[in-house]
């Protein structure tokens, strides 16, 4: 079969590799219908996350055909049509348990990582039971692949971290896919004003047509200011920060409101500063995560009772065989106005 393989940093080919077989009775084998890329490939990609060992299989999103299942898998047979989940969990250990399928003992964020993953024509799959969703026929499947990774990343660290609720003022810093899947799934809550900042004005214009109440291009005078002016000088309920620099983190704590939730969704490569000298009297809640996508099945019934359009974030689509070209559209987001771009395996 063939797929997009890491070489070490800024290396990558499209290339023959033997397809994947059962290693466990709990794996499956899945044939890939559609993929896309990530932010945190192109992070991979500059040699940001060293764990990913030259020859690995790149990718953690996607929707495919169940090829072949181990003895131990229960929920799914050949031919099932399956959504992938970019966190592989087991159900059964402590953090399991508790909701916290990014942190399970035997899986969390591996596809891609530290096994084999998704761009490619073949992918395994482990704790298949617990790490794949069914998906219904005749669905615009965009929608799906949209579900594998930002869609739950969004709604989990940004909206319910946030504790959204009906008549709130948000501010989202980053209009970038996850700060956009943070506005359609914010809607949810029926907030009375979605306040978009970003530096790209496509990506605004891009928020505005998705529903943001108000945009604000960032780098062009005082954004907290015009925040305050927005706001009557109170600033935002729920503050999402989806970018990941300590610029944002700071504008962040500088907008939100007393009894505001600051929901920080970003991946940090830096410390940032944190302002207790004026948040410790403001009652403000601060809140971390790493996807879990334990909303996977909420979303799911979302997306099939029309009231949440995923797909509406997919700019771009190419044959599987042309991801050399697409992971050079995607890496130039702004020249090329690309948010998600579909890979589709035919
Ligand atoms: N917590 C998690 O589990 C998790 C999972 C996936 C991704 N992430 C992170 O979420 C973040 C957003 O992901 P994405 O795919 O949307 O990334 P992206 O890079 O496509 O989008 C980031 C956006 O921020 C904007 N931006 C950059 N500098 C800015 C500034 N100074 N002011 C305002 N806007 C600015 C960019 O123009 C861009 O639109 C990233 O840090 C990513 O690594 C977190
Ligand atoms: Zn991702
Ligand atoms: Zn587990």
């Amino acid at each position: 079969m063939k797929a997009l393989v890491y070489h070490g940093p800024g290396k990558k080919m499209w290339e023959e590799r033997p397809k994947p077989t059962l290693k466990q009775d709990t794996d499956a084998v899945v044939k890939m219908h559609k993929t896309t890329i990530c932010g945190t490939d192109l992070h991979i990609m500059k040699g940001d996350v060293p764990e990913v060992i030259d020859g690995r299989i790149l990718g953690h999103e996607g929707i495919g055909v169940i090829d072949e299942v181990g003895r131990g898998v229960k929920n799914f047979r050949k031919g099932d049509r399956v959504l992938i989940s970019c966190i592989s969990a087991c159900g059964n250990c402590e953090f399991c348990k508790k909701g916290m399928y990014s942190h399970c003992e035997s899986g969390g964020w591996i596809l891609g990582h530290t096994i084999d993953g998704t761009q490619a024509e073949y992918v395994r799959i482990p704790l298949a039971d617990t790490s794949l969703y069914h998906i219904p026929e005749g669905m615009n499947e965009d929608a799906f692949v949209m579900l594998s990774d930002i869609f739950p990343t969004a709604f989990e660290c940004g909206v319910l971290n946030g504790q959204v609720k009906p008549g709130d003022t948000v501010g989202i810093v980053g209009a970038g896919p996850i700060g956009l899947a943070a506005l359609l799934t914010a809607k949810f809550y029926s907030p009375s004003r979605i306040i978009m900042i970003d530096v790209d004005d496509g990506r605004l214009e891009k928020a505005r047509q998705l529903g943001a109440t108000d945009i604000i291009k960032s780098k062009e005078g005082n954004i907290v200011d015009k925040v305050m002016d927005l706001t009557g000088g109170r600033g935002v309920d729920v503050a999402i920060e989806a970018v990941g620099i300590p610029a944002t983190f700071d504008i962040c704590q500088s907008i939100i409101a007393p009894g505001g939730h600051i929901a920080n969704i970003g991946v940090f490569g830096t410390s940032v500063d944190l302002h207790m000298e004026k948040l410790w009297a403001h009652n403000i809640t601060l809140t971390t995560r790493l996807v879990d996508t334990v909303t996977t099945p909420m979303l799911l019934k979302s997306v099939q009772a029309g009231t949440l359009h995923p797909e509406q974030l997919v700019t771009h689509h190419f044959p599987l065989s042309d991801i050399m070209k697409a992971y050079d559209t995607f890496s130039h987001a702004k020249e090329e106005k690309a948010l998600k771009v579909v890979l589709e395996n035919k």
